[in-house]
């Protein structure tokens, strides 16, 4: 089990999220960003701070978003365990799931 980050975070990326990761396991892709499915240490710091509430717990993710399940974790396809985003920083590409989608309005 894990944390999934869905539609919500397409086009806005507000990073509030990666400030309470204890293990900094939230990857930045171009569009969106990612949890890392087997670094997530399921602590729920993430969720309640995303001010889109795009932060699910794999099995509380809406049906309509449940192919994030799939982004999230495939998006590592590539990159295996780096063990920590920020040394990363931004990885210029998004899973398929994203890459397809219509550029996202936000309000705010
Ligand atoms: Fe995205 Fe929300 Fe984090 S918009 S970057 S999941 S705080
Ligand atoms: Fe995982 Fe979010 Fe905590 S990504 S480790 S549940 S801050």
């Amino acid at each position: 089990m894990t944390y999934v980050i869905a539609e919500p975070c397409v086009d806005l990326k507000d990073k509030a999220c990666i400030e309470e990761c204890p293990v900094d396991c939230i990857y930045e892709g171009e569009r969106m960003l990612y949890i890392h499915p087997d670094e997530c240490v399921d602590c729920g710091a993430c969720e309640p701070v995303c001010p889109v509430e795009a932060i699910f717990y794999e099995d509380d993710t809406p049906e309509e978003w449940k192919d994030y399940y799939k982004a999230n974790v495939e998006f590592f396809d590539e990159l295996g365990s780096p063990g920590g985003a920020s040394k990363l920083g931004l990885i210029e590409r998004d899973h398929a799931v994203v890459a397809a989608l219509p550029p996202q309005q936000h309000d705010e």
